[in-house]
């Protein structure tokens, strides 16, 4: 049922929050857009707007990329020590860790996922990242290096890590605010500045963070926030011959596109981009916890999950057992309105994303794919969709292949472990893997062998801000979180000197 049994309604804060027309932040002002347009954000649980949004385009972008400098080059925030940079950090996770209950219900409203998800995950994780980085401001560090040809003593040389300079940052929708926060925390732990553009269909919860940004201290320019589309705005910021690297998560069509925008003036790049991750069950997996594992994998946040573990291998002799335990919980998964405190599962984040996702379903029964239930629309109010398992498929298969981004996995038996590997490699992208097994030794010597930035092993989806994250092959360039994700927002430069 899509309907909600038991819903409880919004706090008047945000309430009052989604009623306002909302601006943009440019150098510490809240403006409209130059053009003056405006654009709607849904609630994809009722497909209504929820709020008006000023539209930024290269006017605009321009504006923000013109604060952004003066604020690296001259501003308050150039000449800021790296201590006091990171206590306004930890001051914005303070800010955001008073005002979670709110963040939680905008990011619910907006984005669609339950309440007690955004609660427990996307919050807790947003405040925790701004903590980890925040500590890390201090800890930036070049090397002294003896140089091999020379006499020593006679050349004392060393490596200082910079702020790369001004920044642009181009985020998805799943997670809204989280993905603000993974971009903007080692930027600002850099001393970088930045101007972020949030997705068009979730934009409330970067902008709510932009004032907390100006409230904590933050000075003028160092976060602009311009929302926009990402044909107009995204790409404005993309081709910026004042922007001096480009950070971006979403699809990767459009992370190549990122790749040719940044070619004009050489900006530095780092990709977050999509994934087919392998979930790969061994016949001596502990069954009880591997079911819930994998249907946890591929049905968190409705599906729309970078990561998400949408191939599950499953060694032959328990194939059946595991593929009906998942389906049964896909059954079981109780799809309501964020909103509903007994919603397991909430809507897709758009219209768009919904018919993405039914067209994937349509294509795959046609290629002789069979659902174990699920998959299709429920209700004609909002975009929910029915999870589903799906087997009977081969490795040609579209729902095999390409990302669905949807509550959708495709079940795949194997017997030979060696094929398992060239199976689970068998895709062009590269970003996670899962591995459950009681046997640490064949845990280890697979992981070992899969092509993924991160390996998971029986667990699926743990983040933290210390674990770098991010893709081999086509699901990036880079890596987020971790001391890893500095390296992108640093240059490092050598001095060397004769004594
Ligand atoms: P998208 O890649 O179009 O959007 C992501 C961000 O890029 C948004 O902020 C958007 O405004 C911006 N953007 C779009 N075109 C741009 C351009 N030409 N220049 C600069 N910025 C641009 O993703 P979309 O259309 O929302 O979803 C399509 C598919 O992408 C999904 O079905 C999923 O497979 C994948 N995706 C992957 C994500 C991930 O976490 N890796 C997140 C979102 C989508
Ligand atoms: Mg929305």
């Amino acid at each position: 049922m899509a309907t909600a049994t038991a819903a409880v309604t919004p706090d008047s804060k945000v309430t009052q929050y989604v009623a306002k027309q909302q601006k943009m932040l440019i150098n510490g002002k809240w403006v409209d857009a130059q053009s003056g347009k405006t654009f709607p954000t849904y609630n994809p649980a009722t497909g209504e707007v929820l709020s008006r949004v000023a539209e930024g385009d290269k006017a605009d972008i321009d504006l923000a990329v013109k604060a952004a400098r003066a604020a690296f080059e001259t501003g308050p925030w150039s000449t800021m020590s790296a201590s006091e940079r990171g206590k306004l950090i930890w001051r914005l996770a303070d800010a955001l860790e008073k005002n979670a209950e709110e963040f939680a219900q905008l990011e619910s409203l907006d984005n669609g996922k339950p309440l007690k998800v955004a609660r427990a995950g996307d919050i807790p994780l947003s405040i925790d990242n701004f903590r980890y980085f925040a500590g890390w401001a201090t800890k930036i560090e070049g090397n002294t290096i003896p140089l091999g040809l020379r006499q020593p003593g006679k050349f004392f040389a060393y490596t200082l890590r910079e702020p790369v300079g001004v920044v642009g940052q181009i985020i998805p929708w799943n997670f809204p605010l989280l993905m603000a926060v993974w971009k903007l925390s080692p930027a600002l732990a850099a001393g970088c500045t930045i101007v972020l553009k949030p997705a068009e269909q979730t934009p409330l919860t970067a902008l709510r963070l932009g004032e907390l940004i100006t409230e904590v201290g933050f000075p003028d320019g160092v976060v602009n926030i311009v929302p926009g589309y990402g044909e107009t705005a995204g790409a404005a910021l993309a081709a910026h011959p004042d922007v001096d690297k480009v950070a971006f998560t979403g699809s990767t069509e459009v992370g190549k596109l990122i790749i040719k925008a940044s070619v004009g003036n050489l900006k530095k790049v780092s990709l977050e981009l999509g994934g087919k991750s392998p979930n790969v069950v061994l016949g001596d997996a502990d069954i009880d916890a591997t079911i819930p594992g994998a249907a946890a994998a591929i049905f968190y946040n409705q599906g729309q999950v970078c990561s998400a573990g949408s191939r599950l291998f499953i060694e032959k002799s328990i194939f059946d057992k595991v593929v009906d335990g998942v389906a049964q919980k896909a059954e079981s998964i109780r799809v309501r309105q964020g909103f509903d405190p007994e919603s397991d599962m909430g809507p897709l984040v758009s219209e768009e994303q919904m018919h993405r996702v039914l067209g994937y379903m349509e294509e795959g029964k046609k290629e002789g794919a069979k659902s174990l239930g699920g998959g299709e629309r429920i209700g004609d109010k909002g975009y929910f969709v029915k999870p589903s398992v799906l087997v009977n498929t081969n490795p040609n298969m579209k729902v095999v292949k390409e990302e669905i981004f949807g509550p959708v996995v495709t079940a795949i038996p194997f017997s030979d472990p060696n094929e398992l590997v060239t199976q689970a490699n068998d895709s062009m992208y590269g970003l996670a893997a899962g591995i459950w097994t009681r046997d640490i030794k064949k845990a280890h010597a697979l992981a070992a062998k899969l092509r993924a930035g991160t390996v998971w092993i029986n667990c699926y989806n743990v983040f933290d801000a210390a674990l770098p994250f991010g893709g081999y092959k086509q699901s990036g360039w880079g890596r987020e979180m971790g001391h890893e994700a500095l390296e992108h927002y640093t240059e490092v430069k050598s001095v060397c000197a004769a004594l």
